[in-house]
């Protein structure tokens, strides 16, 4: 089974995971993409969603789905989207496609993540995949300078403006043996809107696509 097959099923098997009659939370990227495609045969069974970037709130409407806003929302039962890299504690690191403030947000608000991914993104240690750090413009050096001093090597993702105005610092290097101290950490450097790790707040339940299946993994405790 080639990759995009593999994030099919995972985003076809994620449909048994969503409350039927209550609000999505709806993620960003390629395996997102695939649980749209799904999503549209239960449509009628979604009063609306949340989605995590512009390209997924227009995919969305594309399909019959109402985006709302999510200040008029008082919760979101369950949100579906992929990531960059997962940990056997269903940490994350994401931000890729550049979405991670806005995923963050909704993840934040949802009382259920389910992430979905082919199992290329399993890893024991956080890292390997460069960390996304959404940075205010005018603080892109000082923040690049504070990163350089956390042991990470800042590299400006040249020419992309994320939804909400802002740039993006991929960081390679960084020695995360900690997630939720290294999260901590970069969100408290002035100018940093959030960055990609997932850790404060990891999935609940993991549905990963190997060539034997979709295996499924609840987070512990
Ligand atoms: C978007 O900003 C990301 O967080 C994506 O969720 C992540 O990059 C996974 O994308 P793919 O499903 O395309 O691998």
């Amino acid at each position: 089974m080639d990759q995009n097959a593999l994030k099919k099923a995972v985003a076809e098997a994620a449909i048994a995971h969503v409350e039927r009659g209550e609000i999505l939370g709806v993620g960003t990227g390629s395996t997102a993409n695939y649980f749209i495609d799904a999503l549209e045969r239960i449509r009628h069974d979604i009063p609306g969603a949340v989605a995590s970037s512009k390209a997924t709130a227009e995919r969305l409407e594309r399909i019959g789905i109402e985006v709302l806003d999510l200040n008029m929302v008082d919760y979101i039962s369950v949100y579906v989207d992929g990531a960059d890299e997962i940990n056997p504690a269903l940490e994350m690191i994401k931000g890729g496609g550049g979405a991670l403030t806005r995923e963050k947000v909704v993840a934040a608000v949802a009382k259920k993540f389910v992430c979905i991914c082919d199992a290329s993104k399993q890893v024991d240690r956080l890292g390997r995949f460069p960390l996304p750090v959404e940075v205010i413009p005018m603080a892109r050096s000082y923040v690049a300078r504070e990163l350089v001093k956390l042991g990470g090597s800042p590299s400006y993702r040249d020419g992309v403006v994320t939804d909400n105005g802002n740039v993006i610092i991929d960081v390679w290097n960084l020695n995360i043996a900690v997630p939720r101290q290294m999260e901590e950490r970069i969100n408290n450097i002035t100018g940093v809107v959030t960055n990609g790790l997932f850790a404060l707040r990891p999935a609940d339940v993991l549905l990963v696509g190997t060539a034997e299946g979709v295996k499924t993994v609840q987070a512990k405790g």
